[in-house]
């Protein structure tokens, strides 16, 4: 399952020289168990029928209200069915590797980076982006007109994974203060540095969130 917080993402494992040394010995004796078993398992896949990992997989994903018939790859992101089968391109790649924050939507409202999140995972839950952050009336959510007022960007590429995380932010309880929101914001960069702005940007969005 993957984090709901970009910032609590957890690192991979260290490696250390004991888990190496076990690791290598292990992944040596693998074809010499291999072997052993292969004498009987070769019997059963005569008449086992193969299945391909890349057959496609029919899904409806529930996207801003809306129902999508899909057919994926059951290794294809939830970030790339948006941008490459859906065709909302709001949500953006930037690292692919949960690092950088671009990809921020949410979950039944739970912020979540998309680019390591399988779509087939995310069946009938309710998924929203950017673009189903305004009102049905076309009204700006407070966060993306603090955006706006406060100049919270430069070039943009990170701003939607910014209000998306901002928004989670704020609905957390997590922007308290200052030190709060950088800290609950963390796993969102910019590469323009436009962090002053989307702080006071923040700071101006939740109370209006609240109240
Ligand atoms: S693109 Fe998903 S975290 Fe960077
Ligand atoms: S505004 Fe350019 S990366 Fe954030």
């Amino acid at each position: 399952m993957i984090p709901s917080d970009p910032t609590k993402r957890q690192a991979a494992p260290a490696l250390s020289r004991r888990n190496f040394v076990t690791m290598g010995a292990g992944t040596a004796l693998a074809p010499l168990v291999t072997g052993l078993a292969g004498a009987g398992a070769a019997v059963a896949a005569e008449t086992a029928k193969p299945v391909d990992p890349r057959a496609p997989l029919n899904l409806s994903l529930k996207i801003n209200g809306d129902e999508h018939q899909v057919s994926l790859d059951g290794r294809t992101t939830l970030l790339d069915a948006l941008r490459e089968t859906i065709g909302l391109t709001g949500t953006k790649k930037g690292c692919d590797h949960g690092q950088c924050g671009a990809c921020t939507v949410h979950i039944d409202g739970v912020r979540v980076v998309s680019c390591l999140t399988l779509a087939a995972t995310v069946q009938g839950r309710q998924i929203t982006t950017i673009e189903g952050l305004a009102g049905q009336n076309g009204d700006l959510h407070p966060m993306q007109a603090a955006f706006v007022e406060r100049d919270a960007l430069q070039c943009g590429y990170c701003t939607p994974g910014q209000i998306m995380s901002a928004v989670g932010c704020v609905k957390e309880g997590h922007a308290k203060s200052d030190d709060e929101i950088r800290e609950y914001m963390s796993g969102n960069l910019c590469r323009c540095a436009a962090y002053p702005n989307i702080l006071a940007a923040i700071k101006q969005a939740a109370p209006q969130m609240e109240g």
